[in-house]
């Protein structure tokens, strides 16, 4: 059997605060597409978390949150600045730019994975001729594609560029929640406060079956955007099932409290892994993933013992993602599977 626990953050299964309130959901006839009380108490939470009036809207999955946000904010003859590993970039099959109608990623360097706010100054000064797509938005992913996580000053910085620019800012947090609970900074503060127009608020890899919020702080650019939902196969009919737990991962703060868990288990093999001869890390672990470099006799250990890890997301290596039932002995299991191997 493959051992699938560091393959991703969407191997495991549903936490149990989110699958509580999506049973307790599962009672008798109910409103669909929405209008029921459980997508409206999941929308109440959701405010209340951001401490803003802001529009929700629930989606299947993240790639759907960032490709309809982000053609929500641009035109078809636009541009959006993002990182050159960025998921939207590298991973989203050309979703943005699909529903979008050509909008086109002006791609931008960056140390660990982030988007450094020089190069959105660069980019758009870079031409200003009829003959180039005109820059409209920026596009970050908290935390990043390689595990690090932007500082509330770095994410302010972009969003003060952007403002600047007059550019739309958009927040790719597939994994949000580990970036908050690296960060200990409040919601708000990383988002909204600092200059973000849009978030995709994972749900998936916090823990939920499926489902992803996408939250408009600028009521503005939310505008039809339910028709985009509906037009892209996005609406839920039962959307209660989409909605339902959000209200239990939010209750309590269990959605950070278990991305502290994850965050947790990741410093624990990242530190482990470190300390072995002709290992090494390729990024800060800051968030739930692992990047290394792994002799080869290393990673085919793994290989033979059945583990699986991805080795050609971000800037390549081995990658391990821990999530909220990652346990210590998988975690320690592995780094002695790697240090067999050695
Ligand atoms: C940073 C990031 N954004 C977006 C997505 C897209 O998620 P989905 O696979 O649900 O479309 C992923 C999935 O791995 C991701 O890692």
């Amino acid at each position: 059997m493959q051992k699938t626990a560091f393959a991703s953050d969407n191997t495991s299964g549903i936490c149990p605060e989110a699958l509580e309130s999506f049973i307790a959901a599962n009672t008798s006839n109910m409103a669909s597409y929405g209008n029921d009380e459980w997508t409206r108490r999941a929308c109440d939470a959701i405010r209340d978390l951001f401490q803003t009036d802001c529009d929700v809207f629930f989606v299947f999955n993240g790639t759907a949150a960032n490709s309809l946000a982000l053609a929500s904010l641009c035109q078809s003859y636009h541009s959006i600045v993002c990182h050159k590993l960025s998921h939207v970039e590298t991973d989203e099959c050309g979703g943005p730019e699909f529903f979008s109608n050509g909008t086109k990623l002006l791609l931008a360097e960056g140390e660990d994975g982030k988007l450094d706010a020089r190069e959105i100054a660069r980019l758009v000064a870079a031409r200003t001729d009829i003959h180039y797509p005109k820059p409209r938005a920026v596009t970050i992913t908290q935390s990043t594609e390689v595990g690090t996580v932007y500082s509330l000053a770095e994410v302010q910085a972009i969003g003060a560029a952007c403002r600047e620019m007059g550019l739309a800012f958009h927040m790719d947090g597939a994994r949000f929640a580990n970036a908050v609970a690296h960060l200990g900074v409040s919601p708000a503060e990383l988002t909204w406060q600092a200059g973000v127009d849009v978030l995709s608020f994972g749900g998936t890899k916090m823990g939920m079956p499926v489902g992803e919020a996408v939250v408009f702080f600028n009521h503005e650019l939310a505008q039809d955007f339910a028709y985009r939902c509906k037009q892209a196969g996005q609406l839920a009919s039962k959307m209660r099932f989409l909605a339902a737990p959000w209200v239990g991962m939010l209750h309590d703060n269990a959605w950070t409290r278990r991305a502290a868990h994850a965050n947790a288990m990741a410093t624990r093999l990242s530190e482990a892994l470190a300390a072995l001869p002709g290992v090494s890390l390729m990024f800060p672990t800051q968030a739930n993933a692992v990047f290394v470099n792994l002799p080869a006799s290393a990673a085919q250990a793994l290989k033979d013992n059945n583990w699986a890890f991805y080795s050609f997301i971000g800037a390549g290596g081995a990658r391990f993602v821990c999530s909220w039932a990652t346990t210590v002995e998988e975690v320690d299991a592995l780094i002695a599977d790697v240090k067999a191997g050695l």
